[in-house]
């Protein structure tokens, strides 16, 4: 694929991450629920995660991520005109938004800001969003966030999902423009499945009551899998790419053996694909971010690569999307 002489098109200018500090591994879960290391690698994947400061909120990650986002666009916070957050766990319920506190803290008081409610499928449809502000003209930048919080959300008694979970927060700068295009971008949900993943609030709690995740993982898992391996595909011939085209698979990294499952579906080697659910953990709509930004940093986007993602999520959302990399402004970071 030739990125050059075509008309400006919306463009991932810029990635970049934030990963708080603090490790929970495998081993300090053995400390206080029925689990082990063995089990959870095994499993998922998993070897730890990362837990935020109890100080520190979902709009502090978010922020951090964004600001490095910006500086590597070559921009300044004020030339964004609009900021999308993709959250589960943003730092108030229905108010105010995730991408209002981001946006003061960016020092932005007059600015189109909201959330979107999409769980781990959350940063591709920042990529749909985003694109169609810039393609309308509506917007020129658009600054998207994928941060999650999720220990804040997180029943630390529910060995079953609790081992999953980490914290950590992913941005880009979406502009018009003919290097780094978004090439297509697919987004699809099915509310029937709602309650398979969910935050459960019983109708008699109280309202301060905290929201606890829920998920019944094993039904959860083949769902994924089936729609992932459809949904790339679907993505894939209706752009006319052969998969052996792709040049990095950066997937969702919920579990290893769904992002296996795909890999193995499209028949791509280690090298092309994307995986740091070792390290983080599930950090839903920060996931791909984070990951598209370690890539990034170990150089391993090079000019003119072809990039697929792939993500499934709460609701249940999934999505998939294409893109490439290595223009000139992306190389310039
Ligand atoms: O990002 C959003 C989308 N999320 C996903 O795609 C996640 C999808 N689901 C999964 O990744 C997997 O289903 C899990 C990792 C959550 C669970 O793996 P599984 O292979 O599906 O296990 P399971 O739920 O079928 O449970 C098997 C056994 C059960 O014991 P019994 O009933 O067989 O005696 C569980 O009680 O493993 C037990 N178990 C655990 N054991 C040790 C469940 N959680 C744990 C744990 N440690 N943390």
């Amino acid at each position: 694929m030739n990125s050059k002489n075509l008309t400006p098109k919306a463009s991932l200018k810029s990635i970049a991450s934030y990963i708080p500090e603090k490790i929970l591994s495998n081993k300090d879960f053995e400390q206080f629920i029925d689990t082990s290391d063995e089990w959870i690698v095994r499993r998922t994947g998993i070897k730890e995660r990362r837990i935020a400061k109890d100080d520190e909120t979902n709009s502090d990650l978010g922020t951090k991520a964004a600001i490095k986002a910006i500086q590597r666009a070559h921009l300044t916070p004020k030339d964004i005109d609009a900021i999308v957050v993709a959250t589960l766990s943003p730092d108030y319920f229905t108010m105010p938004s995730t991408a209002c506190k981001i946006a003061a803290n960016l020092g932005l008081t007059n600015i189109t800001a909201f959330d979107i409610s999409a769980a781990c499928s959350g940063f591709i449809y920042l990529l749909e969003v985003s694109k169609a502000l810039v393609e309308s003209g509506a917007k020129k930048n658009v600054l998207i966030v994928g941060s999650e919080k999720a220990s804040s959300i997180m029943d630390y008694t529910d060995r079953s999902i609790c081992i999953l979970f980490g914290d950590g927060a992913g941005a880009g700068v979406v502009s018009l423009d003919t290097q780094n295009p978004i090439i297509d971008v697919h987004t699809a949900s099915n509310g029937e499945f709602g309650e398979l993943l969910m935050t459960k609030r019983s109708p008699k709690a109280k309202l301060c009551e905290p929201l606890a995740m829920k998920m019944k993982g094993n039904e959860v898992f083949k769902i994924a899998v089936n729609t992932l391996c459809n949904d790339v595909i679907e993505l894939l011939n209706k752009n006319n790419i052969d998969s052996n085209q792709i040049d990095l698979f950066i997937p969702h990294q919920a579990n290893l053996r769904i992002i296996k499952a795909v890999q193995e579906k499209l028949q791509l080697s280690d090298e092309k694909c994307v995986i740091t659910v070792e390290k983080f953990g599930n950090t839903s709509a920060a996931s791909i971010p984070m990951a598209m930004n370690e890539a990034y940093e170990e150089g391993r986007l090079k000019k003119g690569s072809l990039i697929l993602l792939d993500a499934f999520g709460g609701g249940f959302t999934w999505g998939s999307a294409l893109l490439q990399f290595g223009g000139e402004n992306f190389t310039r970071f």
